[in-house]
């Protein structure tokens, strides 16, 4: 794993953003693995600015995000296809056929799996995949104790992130408690990771990343078995691996 430090979460961001705009530069078809939560919104915004100033185009790009919380529409303000949407793909050239998120509101959501996972084995799998942590240390919503041949199924979210994303919704209760996620071994098969980590609420998840033993229940610890990983952190995420 390559790590890159940098001084705060705006520097990580244009850090961020300078490495995928390269990536989509030198491969207009690239696919890329996206994820949703506040550590990658500053990269997105950077992505729109540089599309509007510079014009770089995704229109051969191609997306597969992470995770859906099960039981929201796509309309649903706290939905990640309504975040994505907003946060990025409205404002820059993506072709939306060539944005897939798992759908939240499918009737068979085993179906859905599966469906989702064999849409990203056809396509070629992803290129780039870009990741966030969560504080136990879970990637996409692979939470502790998920097995690390999982591939893309439905998770009860852990009290843990639950409260984090707490945040992002008007009154706690309304946070959904199961997700649909990419499993890890679906992570796992992405070319390249970037894994962005920000802030002293993740010092302690970071400084796990490096130090425990691979294990699944720490599931990032997984992501050592990787041979093209870069943690973009900023000072205050790597507080504790010095
Ligand atoms: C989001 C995702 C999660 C987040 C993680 C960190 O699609 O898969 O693993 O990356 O929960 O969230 P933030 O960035 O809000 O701290």
């Amino acid at each position: 794993m390559k790590l890159i430090e940098v001084k705060d979460y705006q520097e990580m961001s244009k850090k961020a953003a300078e490495y995928i705009i390269d990536k989509v530069c030198h491969h207009p078809t690239i696919t890329l693995g996206l994820a949703t939560g506040g550590t990658p919104i500053g990269t997105y915004k950077i992505l729109i600015e540089d599309y509007q100033k510079n014009g770089t185009s995704y229109q051969g790009v191609t997306v597969f995000n992470l995770d859906e919380y099960v039981g929201l529409t796509g309309e649903n303000k706290n939905s990640y296809r309504y975040f994505m949407n907003e946060q990025l793909f409205n404002h820059i050239d993506i072709k939306k056929e060539n944005t897939n998120i798992p759908r939240g509101d499918a009737t068979d959501f085993q179906k859905e799996c599966n469906r989702y996972e064999e849409l990203l084995t056809k396509h070629g799998g992803i290129n780039l995949q870009i990741l966030g942590i969560g504080n136990n240390g879970h990637i996409g919503f692979n939470e502790p104790g998920t097995s690390f041949n999982s591939t893309t199924n439905i998770v009860n979210l852990a009290p843990s992130t639950i409260r984090a994303n707490a945040r992002f919704f008007n009154q706690p209760e309304e946070v959904p408690t199961k997700a649909i996620t990419m499993g890890i071994s679906t992570i796992m098969k992405s070319e390249e990771i970037l894994l962005l980590v920000s802030g002293e609420s993740k010092k302690e998840a970071l400084s796990k990343l490096f130090n425990e033993e691979i294990n699944e229940n720490f599931p990032a610890s997984v992501l050592k078995k990787h041979p093209c990983v870069t943690i973009i952190a900023d000072k205050a995420a790597i507080a504790d691996l010095k």
